[in-house]
């Protein structure tokens, strides 16, 4: 698969579908000409002489050689500007993809070693957000790194107390393996306590049993879970609980998790009654927004329209916004699909077909 470096390609119709993108980092949507920008911007040397060098160097062998370069990247996020410029770029890029809700990671332990306040931080991300209200609904979530201590997850935890009615879940992420989810049990009783909606990365790199271990803690959602295709059992327990899958292929593919997308777990599992959602992970890094993934998948698993309907309408069932706000997004995207649920609208036929006939299905929307 060729993807243009850094952008989105948007030349595909997937950016007409109103989509959702539920598993994206803010700090993994800073693009290299930003990030240089931003290391200009605050005199700060980088092991990269240009954003064509940092570009060579995001062909990642795994999930640890990615996150080397993406926490050397936020090193240069210092200033509320830059965390302004950040965030206001991403929901610029995420609204003209098409993504009509996000909902984004930050992690406020990987900026403890620079010079900007917690509330600096935060007043850089929250401008953005209220300035772009009107083009893209957004909602918050933090979260930790599962290579520290559970203890330092908790004083994070503490520490987002100003902002908690700005915050709609915690999560974690980082390194995987060896890392499971119920050591951090403790910091997700503290969540939950808190009153919010939790989720973990589990299945990415790591086994079946990781994900098992994340329903067990009660998660309202896990992020990637693809290991757990390994285990009948569980994906039973997924599909029965409908515990929501926000999957990530264009990461999985570039962190070699597979090989080839066609080998992609995420369409078995929507067949098993899973609910499935397709979302970006860190977009500036894995050179795929949110339609990429969508189109990149369609074309590798050539998914039915039934399937591209309901992967759409999952991402509204496992957003966590309020259930008023459910039912316009519902509507939104079944105006897309105007022959659901029985899909006799051509339109939506011939997104099946688009890969035999070159034929621009969502293009004849406007
Ligand atoms: N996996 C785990 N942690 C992460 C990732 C990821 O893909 N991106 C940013 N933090
Ligand atoms: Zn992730």
């Amino acid at each position: 698969m060729v993807l243009s470096a850094g952008k989105p390609r948007q030349q595909h119709d997937f950016v007409k579908l109103p989509k959702t993108d539920l598993h994206v980092h803010l700090e993994g949507t800073l693009e290299p000409e930003m990030l240089f920008r931003l290391a200009g911007r605050n005199h700060i040397s980088l092991p990269w002489k240009n954003p064509e060098m940092l570009h060579e160097a995001c062909k990642f062998r795994d999930l640890s050689g990615f996150l080397a370069i993406y926490y050397k990247g936020c090193e240069v996020l210092v200033t509320e500007q830059d965390f302004y410029d950040l965030t206001r770029a991403y929901l610029e890029r995420a609204a003209s993809d098409g993504v009509v809700h996000t909902e984004f990671f930050f992690n406020p332990q990987v900026f403890c070693g620079n010079k900007i306040s917690l509330e600096g931080i935060m007043r850089g991300v929250f401008s953005a957000v209220h300035d772009m209200r009107e083009r893209i609904s957004c909602l918050y979530m933090g979260t930790v790194m599962r290579t520290r201590p559970v203890e330092e997850a908790l004083r994070t935890l503490n520490e987002l107390a100003p902002w908690y009615d700005r915050i709609a879940a915690f999560g974690m992420g980082g390194a995987e393996n060896g890392n499971p989810p119920s050591r951090f049990k403790r910091y997700f009783e503290a969540c939950r306590e808190r009153g919010f909606r939790i989720c973990v990365h589990a299945g990415e790199e790591g086994p079946a049993e990781y994900v098992r271990e994340a329903v067990e803690l009660g998660v309202d959602r896990i992020d990637h879970g693809n290991a757990a295709v390994h285990d009948p059992a569980l994906m039973k327990i997924l599909a029965e609980k409908q515990i929501p899958l926000t999957m990530c292929p264009i990461s999985n593919l570039r962190l070699n998790l597979i090989r080839d997308l066609g080998e992609h777990p995420l369409k078995r599992m929507l067949s098993r009654g899973i609910c499935v959602t397709i979302n970006s992970d860190d977009p500036a890094y894995f050179l795929g927004y949110a339609s990429d993934n969508w189109e990149a998948v369609q074309r590798a698993l050539d998914l039915t329209p039934a399937e591209v309907l309901q992967l759409a309408l999952n991402g509204v069932e496992a957003c966590f916004l309020p259930e008023a706000e459910k039912i316009k997004l519902r509507n939104d995207v079944k105006t897309a699909f105007p022959g659901a649920p029985g899909m006799a609208d051509p339109i939506v036929e011939r997104t099946a077909r688009k890969d035999q006939d070159g034929f621009s299905p969502l293009s004849e929307m406007d």
